[in-house]
């Protein structure tokens, strides 16, 4: 039977009702759509629709249908225009004319609001225990590299030797604000839009309050109109991926640049490369290039749905149902994805003799000695003069700043001493960096230390929502 055919005297358009149907894609939400539901026969039951007899046969109808779900034959249906019309049918199927009892005082426009929310509140758990792990590897691998340092850039010239572990802890910083830009979104996500009806409220005297409490929202939305119309929560969602998606495209693409054979800073892993068809030398980074890729297919769902919903008015309109793909293909990509950058990273190597050699020329000590005279008073706009003439010097003659011999550097400036050698060293360089947030070796252990803390409140907070 068809939800709405009373009114009707022509059938539709074969065409048009195939085209119209959402049943193949918003099958994905038939868990929420049966939880929903149940929650739906316990209100209706305590708003005396239901008996109790009936409300027991509806859930054991849905609790048939969850089981079936497992089978893709059980869900091959053809005639089903979207996952609630292929609940109806089935559970009115399985336990006859009182399944059809269970829409009373209920609007699809709320259901699906529901179904949605339900879905993006999973994803975001899912994906935000994805994160933790991913932030592990990177943790881990800033352990393994102690106190080793490398260039960091600025321009992509280098600029200040760094800890390679300071490095790596900037990934960590970039995703942890994903994962609480997630846990954020999954805040104002969390009420419940049942009992919203069609967009006026429901007909029925339904207890919202404990509807929301039975599928674990905070509580009730506070607008029916805005409730059945509201996708906001799935443009937030998706705007919070295509932020981690840039951030993930970034890291792809420093970590291309730096496996090149001009960086050799990292070892691509065999296990997430492939070869060249034509080339034999060849070792490509395809895992990296199509995380780059695939970020701008997340950014594009992002697009899709704000294009999407800017025209259209107040409340339900179909157009809504256009929200659902770009949200599934932005969720499937990401979750596809994680787990294969977290993998790539416990596998690939570094290069710590070619790094720390590499953050040992290009004048990276340059600061740092301009530093060394702004002790000895000299005021820094000129220190950085004096410095960069000492540089200029060095350039001509082809040798770094240690290199010069006394004489010629107090020549520049008489304040320079003997002491002033042990302050271009590596060590002492990164040493100075001594600032929370900075590159010695004590902060970035303590950066370690903090991210670590966060990722366990993480996993627990993920933890006690499961
Ligand atoms: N499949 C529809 C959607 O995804 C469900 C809601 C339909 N509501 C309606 N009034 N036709 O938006």
């Amino acid at each position: 039977m068809k939800m709405w055919s009373g009114r009707f005297r022509q059938p539709l358009d074969p065409q048009f009702e195939r085209w119209q149907r959402s049943f193949e894609f918003d099958r994905r939400l038939l868990r929420y759509e049966l939880a929903a539901s149940g929650a739906h026969a316990h209100a209706l039951k305590t708003a005396g629709i239901l008996s109790s007899d009936e409300l027991i046969q509806i859930l054991q109808g849905l609790e048939g249908i969850a089981k079936l779900a497992e089978s893709e034959e059980f869900l091959a249906d053809a005639e089903a225009e979207d996952v609630h019309h292929f609940v109806e049918k089935r559970l009115a199927a399985a336990i006859g004319e009182t399944g059809y009892k269970l829409h009373s005082g209920r609007s699809r426009n709320e259901q699906i609001a529901t179904d949605l929310r339900l879905y993006v509140r999973a994803a975001t758990d899912e994906m935000r225990q994805q994160l933790a792990d991913f932030c592990e590897a990177f943790i881990l691998r800033a352990g393994e590299s102690g106190d080793a340092a490398m260039p960091a850039y600025t321009h992509l010239q280098k600029a200040e030797p760094v800890l390679i572990g300071h490095w790596l802890m900037a990934y960590v910083e970039m995703f942890l604000r994903d994962a609480e830009r997630l846990a954020d979104g999954r805040r104002r996500l969390n009420l419940c839009p049942l009992g919203s009806g069609a967009v006026a409220g429901a007909t029925l005297p339904l207890n919202r309050e404990s509807i929301a409490k039975a599928l674990e929202f905070a509580g009730p939305t506070a607008n029916s109109i805005d409730a059945t119309s509201d996708r906001d929560f799935v443009i937030e969602f998706v705007n919070t991926l295509s932020l981690l998606a840039m951030h993930l495209s970034r890291w792809a693409e420093e970590m291309i640049l730096f496996s090149s054979h001009e960086y050799g800073f990292v070892n691509l892993p065999e296990t997430y490369s492939t070869g060249s068809s034509a080339m034999p030398q060849k070792k490509n980074p395809d895992l990296l290039e199509l995380v780059r890729g695939k970020s701008g297919r997340i950014i594009g769902d992002a697009t899709s749905l704000i294009v999407t919903m800017k025209g259209l008015p107040l409340a339900y309109n179909k157009d809504l149902q256009e929200t659902q793909e770009p949200l599934f293909d932005a969720t499937d990509t990401m979750l596809g994805l994680l787990p294969l950058v977290t993998g790539w990273m416990k596998e690939m190597t570094l290069e710590f003799e070619r790094m720390e050699n590499a953050a040992q020329t290009g004048f990276m000590n340059a600061w740092a000695a301009a530093t060394y005279l702004t002790q000895r008073g000299i005021p820094s706009r000129l220190a950085h003069e004096k410095v960069g003439r000492a540089v200029q010097i060095c350039v001509d003659k082809k040798c770094e700043l240690q290199d010069l011999p006394l004489e010629e550097l107090r020549a520049i400036e008489p304040a320079f001493a003997q002491d002033f050698y042990p302050c271009l060293k590596l060590e002492s360089v990164l040493a100075i960096h001594d600032v929370p947030g900075g590159t010695a070796p004590n902060r970035v252990r303590q950066a370690m230390a903090a991210a670590k803390k966060k990722i366990e409140a993480l996993r627990e907070e993920v933890h006690a929502h499961a």
